[in-house]
C-alpha cells in the first residue's frame, strides 16, 4: 500500500483486508454518486484529464501486473495538468488497484480450494497443484502409447482411424479431442532414436514427448508420467490411453465417455481379472504375488491395458501422488491397484475390447459399433501395421459420425 493511501486508511479504524477493500469500493461509489447528484459529471472540465489519467494508470498496470509481488509501492502516475480531482482520484484508485490484485489472488486460491474439496481430490494448500496453463476445456485426450520401433504402426494409424494435419487440429478445436502419440526419450538423449522422432514430429506434429526414459521402468512409470503430463497440458474431462496396435472408433469412444461425464471419478474399460502368476519365468509373472492372498488367486478387476479411460479427477490423483503409487509387474494391474481403494466407479464396457473381423463387423451390424478392436492372443491387432487397414475397412464407424456428434 502506498504512503498516500495509508493516510486515507488511517481515518477508518483498522480492519481486515476484506472489509477495508469494501470500504474503498464504497468510497469510490460514493465519490461517483456524489458527482452524479451534484451534476458535476456534465460540467466538470477535468473529466478528460481523469480519463487520460485512468488510461495511463491502466496501461501502467498491465505492464506491472505480470509480477504482482514487484508492484511498485511508490509509483504514482501523473498527467501534467495537475488538477485536484485527478490526484484525488489517484489516491483512491491506487490502493484500490492493490486491493483488486489481492482479491484476485484470494479468489483464485479459494477457487482452487473449492475445486479440490468439491471433487474430493487430495489437493492441500501445500501440495503442488498441477494446473493447465490454458483456460480452454477439452473433452478427451487420447494418448497413443508408442515406441521407437513402431514407425510403421504409427503410419498405419495415421492412415486409418486418426485424422491428420488440419483435420486433427479442427478436431481439437471444435470437438475438444486431442490425439497424440506418446513417447519418452532414449537412454542416450539426442541420439539417433530421438532425432528420428523429432523429424517425424516436424512432419506430423502429433507427438507428446514425456520426461521418461523408454525401456526403463517401462510399464507403469510411463503411465504415470503420461497422465501427469497430459493433465498439466490439457484441461479435459477424460484421459485415454491406447496402444499403437489397436483400432479405435473415435466417435463411438466419445459417445461412450460422454454417457459417463456426470460421474466425477470413473474408470472405464474392459474389466478383467486374470490369475496372479507366482511362477518365475512365465509371462506376466508377479513377483509380489503373495500380496494377493493364496496362490492361485486372481487380481481385483482392472481395465485391460489396450484401451481405457479415466476421468479428470483420477488423472489428477495420479499426477499428484505419482511418487507414492506402487508399480506392479503389469501396467494395467498397477492402474487398477491405484483405484481399488478409492471411491471410483468401475465401468465395464465390452465395446472397449472387440475382436478383429468378423467379430467387430458382426457387432456393428447388430447395432453395437466397437470403440476398440484387437486380437487377445497378440494383445493388439496381430501384425497390425498391415492388418489394421482391413480392420478399418470392415469395422469403422460412419464417415461423418465424428463430425455430427456432439460431446
Ligand atoms: C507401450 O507399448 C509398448 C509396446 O509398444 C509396451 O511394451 C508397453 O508396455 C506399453 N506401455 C504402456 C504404459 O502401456
Ligand atoms: C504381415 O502381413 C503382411 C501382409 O498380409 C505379410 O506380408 C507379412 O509377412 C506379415 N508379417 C508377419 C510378421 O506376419
Amino acid at each position: 500500500m502506498s504512503a498516500k493511501s495509508r493516510g486515507t486508511a488511517a481515518e477508518s479504524t483498522p480492519r481486515s483486508g476484506m472489509s477495508r477493500s469494501l470500504s474503498f469500493f464504497l468510497y469510490l461509489c460514493c465519490f461517483f454518486a456524489g458527482m452524479f447528484f451534484t451534476n458535476r459529471m456534465w460540467t466538470m472540465p477535468s473529466l478528460d484529464g481523469i480519463e487520460r489519467n485512468l488510461d495511463a494508470k491502466f496501461k501502467h498496470e498491465t505492464v506491472v501486473s505480470e509480477d504482482h509481488d514487484s508492484y511498485p509501492k511508490k509509483a504514482v502516475v501523473r498527467t501534467d495538468d495537475g488538477l485536484e480531482e485527478t490526484s484525488e482520484l489517484t489516491n483512491v484508485i491506487e490502493p484500490l488497484d492493490q486491493t483488486i490484485l489481492d482479491l484476485e489472488r484470494k479468489l483464485a486460491a479459494a477457487r482452487a480450494q473449492q475445486e479440490a474439496t468439491s471433487t474430493g481430490s487430495p489437493l492441500s494448500g501445500s501440495s503442488k497443484i498441477v494446473r493447465s496453463t490454458s483456460k480452454h476445456k477439452y473433452f478427451m485426450v487420447v494418448g497413443i502409447n508408442t515406441s521407437f520401433r513402431s514407425r510403421k504402426r504409427r503410419d498405419s494409424i495415421r492412415a486409418t482411424w486418426m485424422p491428420e494435419g488440419e483435420t486433427r487440429k479442427k478436431l481439437e478445436k471444435e470437438k475438444g479431442i486431442v490425439l497424440r502419440f506418446v513417447i519418452g526419450h532414449s537412454a542416450s538423449p539426442g541420439g539417433i532414436l530421438d532425432k528420428a522422432i523429432e523429424a517425424e514430429d516436424m512432419m506430423h506434429g502429433d507427438f507428446l514427448r514425456l520426461e521418461h526414459v523408454e525401456g526403463y521402468h517401462e510399464l507403469s512409470g510411463k503411465t504415470k508420467t503420461y497422465f501427469a503430463t497430459a493433465v498439466s497440458l490439457w484441461d479435459a474431462e477424460f484421459y485415454v490411453k491406447v496402444d499403437d496396435d489397436i483400432h479405435v472408433n473415435l466417435a463411438t469412444l466419445g459417445m461412450i465417455l460422454s454417457s459417463h461425464r456426470r460421474k466425477s471419478r470413473v474408470y472405464i474399460g474392459c474389466m478383467k481379472s486374470g490369475p496372479v502368476l507366482a511362477q518365475k519365468g512365465v509371462r506376466y509373472h508377479e513377483p509380489e504375488y503373495w500380496k494377493f492372498g493364496a496362490v492361485g488367486n486372481r487380481y481385483f478387476r482392472h481395465a485391460t491395458g489396450q484401451l481405457y479411460a479415466i476421468s479428470k479427477d483420477l488423472a489428477t490423483y495420479i499426477s499428484v501422488n505419482q511418487n507414492l503409487l506402487h508399480k506392479y509387474a503389469n501396467e494395467d494391474v498397477s492402474l487398477g491397484s491405484w483405484f481399488i481403494g478409492l471411491d471410483v466407479e468401475h465401468v465395464h464396457d465390452r465395446r472397449f475390447c472387440c475382436g478383429t473381423p468378423p467379430d467387430c463387423e458382426y457387432r456393428a451390424q447388430a447395432g453395437s459399433t466397437c470403440a476398440a478392436s484387437f486380437d487377445w492372443r497378440c494383445s493388439g491387432i496381430c501384425n497390425s501395421s498391415f492388418r489394421i487397414m482391413e480392420v478399418h475397412e470392415r469395422c469403422k464407424e460412419g464417415e461423418d459420425a465424428l463430425w455430427s456428434s456432439s460431446f
